[in-house]
């Protein structure tokens, strides 16, 4: 399949997990590729990957809770390749804590890597993707959909990024520009792994957080991010797609 063919593709958060295999996967499918991280080393590595699938892969190192480093980037990816058509906003951290032990600066710093960076580039992406009549694809989380003991600031931003992306669809449908959003659940990524979970939490009250089923690989993430940016899904916008072994169904 090569449905991304003289598309540009801007991916945040590409250096590791999902933001990379889903930089590898449009890559393997003819997207020119815009990567962009903070972490430049992983930049590196993404960017190796992409080539040997013969894609034109730029990186650009940009911390994107920061607007004028989100002007930079989009500058950037329109004066590499001169158009826009899909947007990826994977770049994401989490915190697992007691809620009265989240300080201002952890709240902060959540909401402007999770949310304002949504916020910034979907803005700064949209008279470009207005242009090609392009598409957004927003990483939010199971935990954008349902409530989640110890992880109330995430929680926060990833129900706030599924609502953002609602009506962002709304008010371009008429423009043709789809905006979506993803809603995975457990994910084997570094994100996951690294997560430091305190000691002395209640553990009754994880509730359904880590279903049955065995957690998500990134690249079955990938694959939806895939299809909701091609042209095969034109008729979904709006959506806030779980994949999450059906830890949200009930
Ligand atoms: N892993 C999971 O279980 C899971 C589940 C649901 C949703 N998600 C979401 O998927 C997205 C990707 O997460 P992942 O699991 O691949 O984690 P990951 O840690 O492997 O990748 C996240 C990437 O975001 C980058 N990043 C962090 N802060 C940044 C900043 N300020 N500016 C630019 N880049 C920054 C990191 O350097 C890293 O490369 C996140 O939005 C996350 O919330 C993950």
């Amino acid at each position: 399949m090569q449905r991304f063919s003289n598309k540009v593709v801007f991916i945040s958060g590409a250096a590791s997990g999902i933001g990379r295999e889903t930089a590898v996967r449009l890559a393997s499918e003819g997207a020119s590729l815009l990567l962009c991280d903070i972490d430049e080393k992983g930049l590196g590595t993404t960017q190796k990957a992409c080539e040997e699938q013969g894609a034109k892969t730029t990186i650009y190192r940009c911390d994107v809770s920061n607007y004028d480093e989100c002007v930079n980037a989009i500058d950037a990816c329109i004066t590499h390749y001169g158009q826009l058509d899909v947007l990826c906003n994977i770049a994401g951290i989490a915190q697992m804590q007691h809620f009265t032990d989240i300080s201002p600066a952890d709240w902060h710093k959540i909401l402007g890597v999770n949310l304002s960076s949504v916020f910034y580039l979907c803005q700064l992406a949209m008279p470009h993707l207005i242009k090609t009549k392009g598409n957004i694809v927003n990483m939010a989380s199971s935990a954008g959909l349902v409530g989640q003991a110890y992880t109330s600031s995430y929680c926060a931003t990833k129900a706030a990024v599924v609502n953002l992306s609602k009506s962002l669809a709304i008010e371009y449908s008429a423009q043709s520009v789809r905006v979506n959003a993803l809603c995975p659940g457990n994910v084997k990524t570094p994100l996951a792994s690294k997560l430091n979970i305190p000691e002395d939490i209640d553990k009754r009250l994880l509730g359904r957080m880590f279903p049955l089923i065995e957690a998500a690989q990134p690249c079955e993430i990938a694959a939806a991010v895939a299809y909701l940016s091609s042209d095969e899904a034109r008729f979904i916008t709006g959506a806030a797609l779980p994949i999450d072994g059906a830890q949200t169904a009930g």
